[in-house]
């Protein structure tokens, strides 16, 4: 009885599956675009959907004294859906060809957004190889909220390029946003005598002809795009290796050749400390940038922090070399998490100070506590950074001073391996607030929800 019921069930189902003749079946909507954003509510259409970028191979040729570049970008990755078409990120320059697996794709390109129809849809989970040859002036972004000028930034004697938070489509199409890490290889070729400096490290010695230099570099560990460097000039360089033995180039503008060396030694000393402090060192080299260019910041850029027209001091040393596990290592998948970078930045900062016998963190906790209760740290909780002021003073500061009040709640040694265990835990991946605070509850065997409700989201200070 049972059985000959479900055997009429199968019946009737394989039925009904012969009656659907192959041109009622929904083929076409298997590809359909992808999403012109990739789903950060705060930045919507930073990043594209559909996709999922596994490595950047980036040539580009540049020409300091005309401003030019001449890029050809390929670039693999996987559909995550079924793709008619789908999005990269680029803004400002001239697309002069697309192929998707070698054959030519027809595109739109504008207001940021390079829309590109691959000759043959892609199916779900297929990978893919995209190439695309685009030329141009670069233009930096410009943010009248977000720390003016940012991206590809033309020098005297090359570009400063820094990129965060969406900066990287100013040089090079991209799916522009941290939640899709990738490696990258870059090819960068521009007049002898000018020195481009990139991510991770170099693949051979560069090749000189007909007056032009080409430098190969390779950054095989996943990385967020906005990290992603092509820093060229004039510039004197200092390599060799940490005492702990991480790879070490430090470079410095001309401008700045007095810098190189305590560049080259504080950057060499921080790295070896911060492994102790926060587990191995995650990338296979270390060191630092100084440009002549008077950004006045610093960025974490991998690998090679990069400092803009100023001599670096320890403290912002410690800070983007911290960033190397906490951004970079470990990325954050929406920006409103931004304090999880800066927050855990700072308080290296603060940590370095005290390993120095300088400050201690607490003392510094302290004195940042009793700012005055009308000091807008207090009313702007640090916890969901805004996007039209990311780069807030609060998540930084009271970003950092969250990590001090979770260090005096579970006792130095709980914090301490804590910080090891996040570090470990989410090695090269991606983290949100709530998973830190579930780590901390979990190492801790506390209850820390109100501690981190009153430091990371209530508008007024923390008692
Ligand atoms: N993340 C940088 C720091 O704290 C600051 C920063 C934000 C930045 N956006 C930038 C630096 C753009 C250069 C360019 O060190
Ligand atoms: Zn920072």
């Amino acid at each position: 009885m049972r059985h000959n019921r479900r055997a009429i069930a199968l019946l009737a189902a394989f039925a009904s599956l012969l009656a659907c003749s192959p041109s009622d079946a929904p083929a076409a909507a298997a590809h359909r675009p992808g999403a012109a954003g990739i789903g950060d509510t705060d930045f919507p259409h930073d990043g594209n959907g559909g996709y999922d970028v596994s490595h950047y191979d980036l040539a580009v040729d540049y020409t300091p004294a005309t401003r030019r570049l001449d890029g050809v970008a390929t670039i693999k990755a996987g559909a995550t859906q079924g793709l008619s078409s789908f999005n990269l990120d680029l803004v400002g320059l001239h697309v002069r060809q697309v192929s998707v697996n070698g054959s030519p794709a027809t595109f739109t390109h504008q207001g940021g957004e390079l829309t590109v129809r691959p000759a043959e849809p892609i199916d779900e989970r297929a990978a893919f190889t995209v190439r695309v040859h685009y030329s141009g002036r670069p233009q930096p972004a410009t943010s009248t909220t977000n720390l003016g000028t940012f991206g590809f930034i033309p020098t005297a004697d090359g570009a400063f390029v820094a990129s965060e938070p969406n900066g990287s489509k100013t040089w090079f199409p991209s799916n522009d946003h941290p939640s899709d890490k990738a490696t990258f290889a870059f090819t960068i070729t521009v007049p002898a005598g000018v020195t481009a400096l990139a991510n991770g490290e170099l693949t051979g010695e560069p090749t000189t002809s007909d007056g032009r230099t080409t430098y190969r570099w390779s950054e095989r560990h996943p990385m967020a795009t906005y990290l992603a460097t092509a820093t060229m000039g004039k510039f004197e360089l200092r390599k060799g290796s940490t005492a702990g033995g991480v790879p070490n180039l430090a470079a410095a503008d001309p401008r700045f050749a007095s810098s190189l060396d305590k560049l080259y030694r504080t950057s060499g000393k921080i790295t070896d400390y911060w492994a102790t402090v926060f587990g191995p060192y995650p990338f296979g080299s270390t060191g630092g940038v100084v440009d002549d260019y008077a950004a006045g910041y610093a960025l974490e850029n991998q690998t090679k922090p990069l400092y803009g027209g100023f001599e670096p001091d320890e403290g912002i040393i410690a800070h983007e070399l911290a960033h190397q596990w906490f951004g970079n290592s470990l990325t954050i998948r929406r920006w409103k998490d931004l304090w999880l970078n800066e927050g855990f930045a700072t308080y290296a900062e603060w940590l370095w100070s005290e390993h120095k016998g300088a400050k201690t963190a607490d003392a510094i906790f302290k004195g940042h506590h009793s700012r005055p209760a009308d000091d807008p740290m207090w009313t702007y909780p640090p916890g969901r950074a805004k996007p039209d002021d990311l780069f807030n003073q609060s998540v930084y500061t009271r970003g950092g001073m969250t990590l001090h009040a979770l260090r005096r709640a579970v006792g130095d040694d709980t914090f301490f391996k804590l910080l090891k265990s996040w570090a470990a835990d989410n090695r090269y991946g991606h983290v949100t607030t709530e998973q830190f605070i579930e780590l901390a509850e979990r190492m801790s065997g506390k209850d820390l929800k109100p501690l981190f409700a009153a430091w990371l989201y209530q508008p007024r200070r923390p008692a």
